[in-house]
């Protein structure tokens, strides 16, 4: 009698398989993830079996009793996953013989492993995506509301990390808002590629069996059949698509991190946490670090690696499968896991942060900020080039250093000294609120602009 715990393949082999290469080739504890969607691939495949009239009713019944079965013994963790059978698809359907017996002999007909795990793995990654796209929906509503509170919250504007013009802390978290509806729509884009069902096309050259890939591709929830059998085993562009969103999703939360703790610092001192995201020292009693901030910024370079890793599995391999693809499971989920995990964080880095609005104003008008306005002034008032402009304002600035004073601080004389034909009017170009308020063309910082975008991104995000 055939061993039972046997591989499906046994029969050609004189010698089973090294234990070493077993542990090293086995997939499951990473594939056993796929699980709901390879059931369901199973059940819809053999509906369509018995719909043809490939396999009989009551085979077929009894195939998805068993596989219903299977569901339910992983969903309560009473599921033995063996490595001896390598991956997900593998352990069902051993599983599924010693449920039903050799009856599950009919399950794998016109259908292979390798269309199998692309419809599992394209089922995955649509759902994963949705949530992650509901996650940014949740994400951009946090930000929308921190920026409501802060409308009126100046602060200084930076380039190059220098104080560069005064801004509204809330036309700042406004530009995130901005970033998480591209990476949204790179998400969403992403589906459309994922609307193509493979299941069907078994090995590399589709079947003989008289299948319907319309049915099983419309009863899993995709648009269509993919077209050519090879590529479709060929094919992990999805999965370059998702590793590369969620890179760039990554790089962004990284950049905000990044911002939040400068100014978190000491010397900054823009904004403070909340106790409930910080941590202490072992050793410096008086500290409270932004450790998640550091944490989902650190993160974001293993995902810029998962995407980096996928192309160069990828660059070499001929058409159709190779055995290197299945590197592409542990890389999705470990780069979707940390971007979820940091649109977590990131949804607490914002709830819980205060803004210094006193040392925000401040610095809004430190280091010279209303430069600019007052060339703005000299041309609009004055009638004189931008170029004429700058130099006179810049002329000023070297006044303001030289006395140790800020734009704001200077007098009529003192600023009459590069212009001289300026009235006590020219005064008002150098708050930092009349700074904002100026930057009233599309897009720009006005307090006005402001008000109208957030009412039109509160619509948006209802
Ligand atoms: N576990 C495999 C993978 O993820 C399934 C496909 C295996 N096909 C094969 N011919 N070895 O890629």
């Amino acid at each position: 009698m055939k061993n039972k715990s046997a591989t499906v393949w046994s029969t050609r082999f004189k010698n089973s398989t090294l234990k070493t290469l077993e542990q090293v080739g086995a997939s499951i504890d990473v594939d056993k993830r796929l699980f709901n969607e390879d059931i369901a691939g199973s059940i819809v495949h053999t509906q369509m079996l018995v719909k043809q009239k490939i396999i009989n009713k009551k085979r077929g019944k009894k195939i998805i009793g068993g596989l219903k079965k299977i569901r339910i013994e992983i969903k309560k963790g009473k599921f033995f996953f063996n490595k001896k059978y390598e991956d997900i698809h593998l352990n069902i359907e051993k599983r599924l013989f010693s449920i039903i017996g050799k009856d599950a002999g009919y399950l794998h007909i016109a259908r292979s492993r390798n269309d199998q795990v692309i419809t599992d793995f394209k089922m995955w990654l649509k759902k994963s995506s949705l949530n992650i796209i509901e996650n940014l929906n949740v994400l951009i509503k946090i930000f929308l509301a921190k920026s409501e509170k802060n409308i009126q919250t100046i602060m200084p504007g930076f380039t190059h990390l220098k104080n560069a013009q005064p801004i509204s802390f809330a036309h700042y978290l406004l530009a995130y808002v901005e970033i998480f509806k591209r990476d949204k729509k790179r998400f969403t884009n992403n589906i459309e590629n994922l609307e193509e069902c493979p299941l069907g096309v078994a090995a590399l050259a589709g079947t003989s069996y008289n299948i319907d890939r319309n049915f099983t591709s419309k009863k899993l929830g995709f648009k269509k059949p993919t077209s050519n059998s090879i590529d479709t085993v060929s094919d992990r562009d999805f999965v370059l698509d998702f590793l590369s969103s969620t890179a760039i999703c990554s790089m962004h939360i990284s950049r905000l991190a990044e911002d939040l703790i400068i100014w978190n610092s000491d010397i900054f001192n823009l904004i403070k946490f909340n106790d409930r995201i910080l941590t202490g020292s072992s050793i410096m009693p008086q500290k409270k670090n932004p450790d998640p901030a550091e944490l989902i910024r650190g993160k974001a370079g293993k995902n810029f690696g998962n995407l980096q890793a996928m192309f160069t599995t990828m660059k070499g391999l001929p058409l159709s499968y190779y055995k290197d693809m299945q590197e592409d499971k542990n890389l999705v989920f470990e780069s979707c896991d940390i971007l979820m995990d940091s649109i977590l964080i990131t949804k607490e880095l914002v709830k819980n942060l205060q803004p210094n609005k006193k040392r925000m104003l401040l610095l809004a008008t430190t280091g010279y900020t209303t430069a600019t306005d007052f060339a703005d002034y000299l041309v609009q008032k004055k009638n004189l080039s931008f170029r004429e402009a700058y130099k006179i304002s810049g002329k000023l600035v070297n006044y303001a250093e030289k006395t140790k004073k800020k734009l704001d601080e200077l007098n009529l004389n003192e600023i009459k000294k590069v212009n001289n034909d300026l009235n006590k009017d020219v005064l008002k170009v150098f708050s930092a609120k009349n700074a904002v308020n100026s930057k009233s063309s599309y897009g720009g910082t006005s307090i006005k602009n402001i008000k109208k975008m957030i009412s039109k991104l509160k619509r948006e995000f209802k």
